[in-house]
């Protein structure tokens, strides 16, 4: 077996929410005790409803957020400890929102450079080399290098963050809801984008979205979370040709309305909102769960493994 791209074990975290002056703080479990990998050269899709810790998870395997518990492996290396620029070097974000994470200040080129600039040593001629590729790479022109961020469509600043997080080469890029924050019709070109870096330059992605249809393209695996577990991780084709858990069955059916891809889906699963400051006792799910019986309130289910992935409920053993 050759190492994965991306390995947690146990991970978790925690937060203190205050509530203000004299009420006690809330304690939110965002990721509870998650372990997957991903190969190298594939897709891990990550879907679940607004709350259940994609994002939290994202950042832990970034590097930006200490875990509570649980370690990260990138490439095979412990990421506390790692060099700031190695882990650089290794894995890089592609975030939601291109209006608020590129510098309205500074010029495209200057942008895509900066993981390049912080890494010292490297050339000007180098910087404008690997520059020049990265602009190419996304389908960006040398001129709208030299513009500003407002000077720019949604898409192409999408494409900016894509090429600033490919200037340094990196294996593995985690993508946070990369296409959410644009028009559906600059969606899809942004994920075949995405989907054609992948092949020529053989990385690994974890993609994260709340929609299931928008994972469905270009990830090889999809891991289904709920209240911070991964309740189902399944091969794509499989967990869409036959999902095993009622969540994934809610947000299928949630992608199958119309105008999927617009804002959070409403999952059908009744008016209990999770709260992650307040998880079920049992299995988490259950409160929801419109087939659930008397063991699901009582104990936590086991995770079950299947040809294809696993599964966490007491129904699909
Ligand atoms: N810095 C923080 N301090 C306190 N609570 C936090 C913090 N970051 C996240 N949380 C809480 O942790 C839980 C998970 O948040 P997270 O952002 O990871 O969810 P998400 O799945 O990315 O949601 P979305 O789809 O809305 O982006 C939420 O209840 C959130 O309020
Ligand atoms: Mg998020």
């Amino acid at each position: 077996m050759s190492t994965p791209a991306i390995e947690v074990r146990g991970l978790r975290r925690e937060f203190r929410a205050s509530q203000g002056l004299f009420a006690p703080p809330r304690r939110v479990i965002a990721v509870d005790d998650v372990s997957f990998s991903v190969p190298a050269g594939s897709v891990l899709g990550v879907v679940g409803e607004s709350g259940c810790g994609k994002t939290t998870l994202a950042r832990m395997i970034l590097g930006l957020m200490e875990p509570s518990a649980g370690e990260v492996l990138v490439d095979g290396k412990r990421l506390d400890g790692m060099d700031r620029r190695a882990r650089a070097r290794l894995i890089q974000p592609v975030f939601q929102d291109p209006f608020s994470s590129l510098n309205p200040r500074r010029r495209v080129r200057d942008i895509i450079a900066m993981p390049l600039v912080a890494q010292g040593n490297v050339t000007t001629l180098e910087i404008d080399r690997r520059v020049a590729e990265s602009l190419e790479r996304v389908g960006l022109s040398t001129e709208q290098g030299t513009r500003f961020p407002s000077q720019l469509s949604g898409g192409q600043r999408q494409r900016v963050a894509i090429a600033r997080a490919l200037v340094l080469r990196p294996r593995i890029v985690v993508c946070d809801e990369p296409t959410s924050a644009l028009d559906v019709s600059v969606q899809a070109q942004i994920l075949n984008l995405l989907a054609e870096l992948r092949r020529d330059l053989g990385l690994t992605y974890l993609f994260i979205s709340h929609n299931l249809a928008v994972v469905e393209h270009v990830a090889s695996e999809v891991a289904v979370m709920y209240l911070g577990r991964i309740v189902e991780r399944r091969e794509s084709e499989a967990l869409f040709r036959d999902p095993r858990h009622p969540y994934t069955r809610a947000l299928l059916d949630s992608v199958l309305t119309p105008e999927p891809g617009l804002g959070v889906p409403d999952v059908g699963l009744g008016d209990i909102m999770p709260d992650p400051a307040n998880i079920p006792p049992g299995c988490r799910f259950h409160p929801r769960g419109p087939a659930c019986f008397a063991p699901c309130a009582a104990t936590a289910p086991r995770i079950t493994s299947l040809e294809d992935g696993l599964v966490e409920c007491h129904l699909a053993g």
